[in-house]
């Protein structure tokens, strides 16, 4: 088995790199440490690229920018043929894409065509599966009826208790740039799968987390809120009095629905990923937690303008990827997800 990762030394990547290292005869990882020139030295994956070559065995790192259309074809022939290809690499920030709009959109939906245009030409019967995200639903989500407890806002009905759907609708709502530009690679991704055939699956992320994140402010929710918790720092929320929820799932949990989509895969499938209602919280939740496992205190500051087109209560439904892979399901609670996130944290600032 062959596997190539895109965006390999990124949270969800990096985690793929190591599950598939003591699965595959070969793992192939491009990431040109874009994270770093988006976000600043906090974003630097560049120890995360250490530890990958540390901790693997059949790992092979390509620095390589999937803008780079050339250089993907030489890889795929001189690499090829894979059998699963998971593309990660991506601008993930909402906000950050307003203030670079062509940055964003030729990494998140021309190299997303970049990659699919190579497979479809060098590897036609891998396994493609595409990060995408929830925010291809833009704010649609938010005109569900919503009721606000003391902590956090819920679903109003009990219809829609379980969470967002795949029937939630795509268009006609605000996404920010971001949303907008992974609109374009998930229908793409679709397109591949319906009109050439092809094995291609767009996962709609809600909060991917897990230790490996290079967590800054505009990306990467629960390992950035322990970090500056665990620093004392002041953390930043934006709007909805913080009681906005999101699911969280752990990295781990992302690689095995995708070992479950390449043992059994269909063509322009699209599925809701994300820890489910259990695994949901707020803001203010997650200080909760995360003040009663360090033990310090949360310093934060409420500024009252929401960020754009941003989710008030998302928690994703997993019924569809559970029914089409029953043995997949969601291994790793919040609260130790939330454990490992600080002890990891307390190692990596100690070092
Ligand atoms: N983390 C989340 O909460 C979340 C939620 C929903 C969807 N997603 C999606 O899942 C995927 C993985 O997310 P993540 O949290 O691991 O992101 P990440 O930023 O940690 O990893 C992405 C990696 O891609 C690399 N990269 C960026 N542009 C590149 C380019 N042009 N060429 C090569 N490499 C490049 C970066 O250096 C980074 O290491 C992304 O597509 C993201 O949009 C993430």
């Amino acid at each position: 088995m062959k596997v190539l990762v895109t965006g390999s030394s990124g949270l969800i990547g990096s985690e793929l790199v190591t599950f598939f290292d003591s699965r595959a005869q070969r793992v192939i990882g491009i990431d040109n440490n874009m994270r770093i020139h988006f976000f600043g030295p906090e974003g630097d994956t560049k120890w995360n690229l250490r530890r990958l070559s540390q901790v693997t065995r059949h790992y092979r790192h390509y620095d390589l920018d999937i803008r780079d259309r050339p250089g993907l074809a030489g890889l795929f022939k001189s690499g090829g043929p894979f059998d699963l290809i998971v593309h990660c690499a991506a601008q993930p920030s909402h906000d950050l894409a307003a203030r670079r709009p062509f940055e964003d959109f030729d990494v998140n939906a021309v190299g997303t065509m970049n990659l699919l245009e190579s497979t479809r030409l060098h590897s036609p019967e891998a396994v493609f599966v595409f990060m995408s995200t929830n925010k291809v639903y833009g704010d649609a989500p938010n005109e569900l009826p919503l009721k606000e407890l003391d902590q956090r806002w819920d679903y109003a009905r009990t219809e829609d208790g379980d969470g967002i759907t795949e029937q939630m609708r795509i268009d006609y709502s605000k996404h920010s740039l971001f949303g907008a530009s992974k609109v374009a690679a998930d229908v793409m991704t679709q397109e591949y799968g319906r009109y050439f055939g092809m094995k291609t699956h767009s996962l709609r992320g809600s909060c991917l987390t897990g230790p490996h994140h290079s967590a800054v402010e505009l990306h990467g929710f629960l390992s950035y809120l322990v970090k500056i918790q665990l620093v004392g720092q002041t953390y930043r929320i934006f709007g909805y009095k913080g009681k906005q929820v999101r699911d969280h799932i752990h990295s781990f949990d992302v690689a095995r629905a995708i070992e479950e989509i390449y043992r059994n895969p269909r063509c322009g499938e699209v599925y809701n990923l994300g820890g489910g209602r259990k695994n949901s919280c707020s803001i203010l939740e997650a200080f909760d937690m995360v003040e009663e496992l360090t033990g310090q205190k949360m310093n934060y500051e409420y500024v009252e303008k929401p960020r754009e087109g941003d989710h008030i209560c998302y928690i994703s439904n997993i019924v569809k990827l559970k029914s089409h892979y029953p043995c997949w399901h969601v291994t790793r609670s919040l609260d130790d997800i939330l454990k490992e996130i600080v002890h990891d944290w307390k190692a990596r600032l100690k070092a």
